[in-house]
């Protein structure tokens, strides 16, 4: 499948265009890029580090550095580090961004290919939300898409009733709710199922290059989770969302309509256009999947 993702990478950010890269069943088109984890230009050069180190040739289309009507917002550097990528500082600048916004970038491409792009949205949606604005065609256009956000019926991660990538936005996200988009959210209450431990991180960095890369980064991204309590590991958030678009069926879902209250819950809305909300999945068969996608760069 044609794929481009949406990104604000961010260590789980890095693990899920790694994956994505690595799967036969993804043709990734590029990146776009947006704040969220980080402020939006470090983004791209973090998606372009990552990139140059998968050895992808792809473009990285820049996107919004702003919520929706704001003037400021608060990166996750607590979660992520200065940079995005953890322990990791002052990341390499490698290539340039293409020379088109992240929202005409996604635009152009799902026009290019009618029915047949997914896109995964992996940070705030405002991009997405800015590619409707662009052109009304945008959400029908698109195959589908796969957002990792949200927290239905759940508690948040970012506040007691938010989930980071929703909160980040909440106006783009209810834009893109209301879009009609055959929409699929993959938030905490599937993602919190797939724990990566320091363990399965030193398996990746004996594995490969790009393994010793992940496990470099995600000892910043454990140490957030220890310190606020969590010592079973740490969710591979956006990975999720990839094995989703790939994987349906190793998922359980329900269908209903979403809207984002002011303080960022997702909620049940029977007037909005359904989607599908991923419930559970199978947490160790993606662990593993992911693990063994890992080890493969090193073969
Ligand atoms: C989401 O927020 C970010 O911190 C992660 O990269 C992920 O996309 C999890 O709530
Ligand atoms: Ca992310």
């Amino acid at each position: 499948m044609k794929m481009i993702i949406d990104t604000d990478p961010g260590i789980d950010d890095a693990l899920a265009i790694a994956l994505a890269h690595a799967l036969p069943e993804i043709e990734l088109l590029g990146l776009t890029t947006v704040f969220g984890n980080t402020f939006v230009h470090q983004s791209s050069r973090n998606a372009r580090y990552i990139l140059d180190l998968l050895g992808a040739d792809l473009p990285v289309a820049e996107g919004a550095a702003l919520p929706w009507g704001a003037t400021t917002y608060q990166p996750s550097a607590n979660v992520h580090g200065t940079e995005g990528l953890g322990d990791l500082l002052d990341i390499p600048q490698i290539g340039q961004n293409a020379h088109e916004s992240a929202a005409a970038f996604l635009v152009r491409n799902a026009a290019a290919h009618p029915g047949a792009l997914v896109v995964c949205a992996i940070g705030p949606l405002t991009n997405i939300a800015d590619a409707i604005k662009l052109d009304p065609h945008f959400a029908t256009n698109v195959k589908q898409l796969v957002i990792m956000g949200g927290a239905y019926d759940i508690p948040g991660n970012i506040t007691p009733e938010a989930e980071a990538n929703i909160f980040h936005d909440i106006a783009a996200a209810n834009a893109v709710f209301a879009a009609g988009f055959d929409l699929v959210m993959v938030g905490l209450n599937a993602t919190h199922q797939t724990l990566l431990t320091a363990d399965d991180f030193a398996q990746m960095a004996q594995a490969s290059a790009v393994g010793q890369f992940i496990d470099e980064i995600s000892h910043y991204y454990l140490r957030f989770y220890e310190s606020v309590g969590k010592h079973d590991g740490c969710a591979m958030h956006d990975s999720t969302a990839v094995l989703a678009c790939v994987y349906p069926e190793r998922f359980t879902f329900i269908e209903t309509g979403l809207f984002v209250d002011e303080k960022g819950a997702t909620i049940a809305d029977p007037s909005r256009p359904v989607c599908k909300v991923a419930m559970d999945v199978e947490g160790g068969w993606a662990v593993d999947l992911a693990k063994a996608t890992i080890f493969d760069f090193g073969r």
